[in-house]
């Protein structure tokens, strides 16, 4: 088979890292190019265990420039694309949505193009990383599977949702070889501490409020962040082209109920009297807009491709925590500067 050349965008945010490392060690004969804007999610220092390989590529790329994104695909030949840039916090668009029809929607499209333009010939693939919350809110039962209407109902999400559309008309229309993948929340290392899981790993650590919005009953379907990328990889490399795959592992948990586990497992592992950290719990007012339920039912990728996650919520979130204790200077370089204004913005006034 021929070198591949696989762009992979946004690899040096939470996802995408877990994705460039998995790639850069798995396929040494491949050329792994990671194309990232660096926004505030973006981080380099995410990478630096593979900064060296040989097979592995960066290059600084907003996905909104069609000329920055067409001169990557010339200069690397890029054969394949795993799309995973993109704003990719609730919370910020509700605050700003146009970052996130230009990021999400115009960056989807121009790379979308780039793709129909370079690949005239050969075998190629465009895998597009998506996520659950464009099928809306569930009630008390039920789940995703492939076939949910599509109901997007936050700007981030109406974003996705608006991203996934054009990768599949690209199918229809133009022949594009694409694949899409929907997946639920996912934690683990290199977490950006906006999000719940790190935000409370972060307070907690800190002694600070842990904001819990509403009445903490929503509900989420939790991932640990490597079985994401194994679900990517797997595919990326035998899922069928045009074809949709939700990503999940059956790991539902209200929002409260998490964070107690949390304040629990960090009681014990900072040597805390045993609810110590459950005191610093406070309700705060609620999300404009809030989704109630998401799970995912990923019965599709299980029996067509034979993925199942590797480990349990339990051991996935002991990880994550000893990977935050071990590595208090990354925590510290992403919530200086900037962060401390955000955080002020989100939560200073919300008590
Ligand atoms: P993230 O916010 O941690 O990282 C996003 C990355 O994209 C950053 O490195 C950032 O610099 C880069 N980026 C943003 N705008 C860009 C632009 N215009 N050009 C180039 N790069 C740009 O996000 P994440 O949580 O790692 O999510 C990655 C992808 O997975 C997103 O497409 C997201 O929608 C999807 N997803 C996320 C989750 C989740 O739980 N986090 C779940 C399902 C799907
Ligand atoms: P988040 O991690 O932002 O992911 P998403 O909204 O994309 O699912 O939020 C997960 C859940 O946690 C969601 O129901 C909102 C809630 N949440 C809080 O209660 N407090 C917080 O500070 C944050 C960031 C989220």
């Amino acid at each position: 088979m021929n070198k591949r050349k696989i762009l992979i965008t946004g690899g040096a945010g939470f996802i995408g890292s877990h994705v460039v490392r998995r790639f850069v060690r798995n396929y040494p004969n491949d050329h792994i190019i990671n194309g990232d804007a660096l926004t505030y999610a973006g981080n380099l220092e995410n990478l630096s265990d593979v900064d060296g390989a040989s097979n592995y590529f960066f290059e600084k790329l907003d996905i909104t420039n069609i000329d920055a994104v067409r001169e990557v695909f010339e200069k690397h030949e890029i054969s394949d694309v795993i799309h995973l840039a993109a704003e990719s916090h609730v919370d910020r668009s509700i605050e700003g949505p146009m970052e996130f029809v230009m990021s999400n929607v115009v960056g989807t499209v121009n790379l979308l193009n780039a793709a129909k333009e370079f690949w005239k010939s050969g075998e190629h693939i465009f895998h597009h990383v998506s996520t659950d919350e464009v099928y809306g809110s569930l009630g008390d039962d039920g789940l995703f599977t492939e076939e949910t209407s599509y109901d997007p109902r936050s700007p981030y999400s109406a974003s996705k949702a608006s991203s996934d559309h054009f990768v599949r008309a690209y199918f229809h229309t133009y022949g594009l070889p694409v694949k899409i993948s929907n997946c639920s929340n996912n934690y683990g290392s290199h977490h950006f501490p906006e999000k719940l899981i790190p935000l409370m790993i972060h307070n907690i650590l800190n002694n600070k409020p842990l904001p819990i919005y509403g009445k903490g009953d929503n509900i989420r379907d939790w991932l640990w962040v490597e079985d994401h990328a194994s679900a990517i990889d797997k595919i990326f490399s035998e899922g069928r082209l045009g074809e949709a795959y939700n990503v999940g592992g059956l790991n539902e948990w209200t929002n409260i109920e998490l964070v107690r586990f949390l304040c629990r497992l960090m009681d014990e592992k900072l040597g805390r009297k045993s609810g110590e950290s459950e005191k610093l719990i406070t309700y705060v007012k609620d999300r404009a807009g809030h989704d109630k339920r998401y799970a995912i039912d990923a019965t599709k990728l299980e029996n067509e491709l034979g993925w199942k996650p590797s480990i349990t919520f339990e051991e996935g979130l002991s990880k994550t925590v000893d990977w935050y204790l071990d590595n208090s200077e990354w925590v510290n370089k992403v919530t200086s500067g900037s962060y401390k204004d955000y955080y002020e913005n989100m939560y200073g006034n919300r008590t």
